[in-house]
């Protein structure tokens, strides 16, 4: 498959599948923006970006914060030309306790997951707008479709992105920017190393990531996978709430066994 775009920025791309994407992009000759906040890790994945063939420009910066967004944004395409394409990859999950709720770190899972995209969208639209193409992608998640117990913020952060991205797409009709929702099921990488229950239908990284490059390529509006994961998701959203209250709270007392409060990438929110 020819890959559509030459410049793509992409959030969250120091590790697990934004780092893959990377290397995927850039074996098909795409320029990379690479933005993240660890940058001894985004520095190891331009190197593999060069490697791969593909050129990468890193910019560290915090997708919560709007500004840095913004600059970052500004550097890679001082560097890479403009942007075609903005994968709004940057994410974060929180794997507390049950009834441990705590305003802080749900602030941080909104601010990072949905503001996130926002930023990383908003930052890149003038020129896009301004040259009348480009392709928005957001990588949002199977878990926001349903509540989840013990993930209510981060499905709540994933629902709002969904719904975002279907304002934004069907407001930009017309305007040569294409909007896609990616909503993966579950995928091995550092966010769910940390998970300590049953995976189901749980994918590759490389795997997953090559389906993600084709939805992008397609330019699918909204991409559900695997199909597996996704048939029963939209099983549960036709099933009586009692009984999806029945299930999920035993699945829920499942996950609650053994479980120690961690935090993806090992940062804590509240700090
Ligand atoms: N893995 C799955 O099963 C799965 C399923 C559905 C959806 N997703 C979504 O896929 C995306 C990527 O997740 P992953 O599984 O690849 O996890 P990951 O390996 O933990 O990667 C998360 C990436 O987001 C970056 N990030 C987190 N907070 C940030 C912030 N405040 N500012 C800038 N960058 C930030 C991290 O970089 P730094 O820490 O260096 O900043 C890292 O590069 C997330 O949005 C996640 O919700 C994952």
């Amino acid at each position: 498959m020819k890959f559509p775009h030459q410049v793509v920025l992409i959030t969250g791309a120091s590790s697990g599948i934004g780092a893959e994407l990377a290397v995927q992009l850039a074996r098909m000759g795409c320029r990379l923006g690479l933005l993240a906040r660890r940058e001894e890790l985004l520095k190891q994945v331009a190197e593999r970006v060069e490697a791969a063939g593909g050129k990468a420009c890193i910019a560290v910066c915090d997708v919560g914060d709007a500004a840095q967004v913004a600059e970052a944004t500004r550097r890679v395409e001082a560097a890479l030309g403009p942007i075609d394409c903005v994968v709004a990859n940057a994410g974060m999950g929180w794997a507390r306790k049950r009834l441990e709720f705590d305003a802080a770190a749900t602030e941080q899972l909104v601010r990072t997951n949905f503001l996130g995209m926002t930023n990383a969208f908003f930052a890149a639209l003038p020129v896009m707008l301004a040259r009348k193409r480009g392709h928005l992608v957001a990588v949002a998640s199977l878990a926001g479709y349903q509540g989840l117990p013990q993930d209510a913020g981060y499905a709540a952060s994933k629902a709002a992105m969904r719904i975002h991205c279907e304002g934004m797409r069907i407001e930009l009709r017309g305007t040569g920017i294409d909007v896609s929702t990616i909503c993966p099921g579950f995928i091995r990488t550092p966010l769910t190393d940390r998970n300590e229950f049953d995976m189901p239908f749980l994918l590759e990284v490389e795997a997953a990531t090559r389906k993600l490059v084709r939805a992008i390529g397609k330019r699918r509006r909204v991409y559900n996978y695997p199909w597996q994961l996704w048939w029963l998701i939209k099983l549960g959203m036709h099933t009586p709430r009692w009984l999806y209250d029945a299930i999920l709270g035993g699945q829920g007392a499942k996950m609650q066994a053994g479980r120690t409060q961690k935090y993806s990438n090992g940062l804590d929110p509240r700090s």
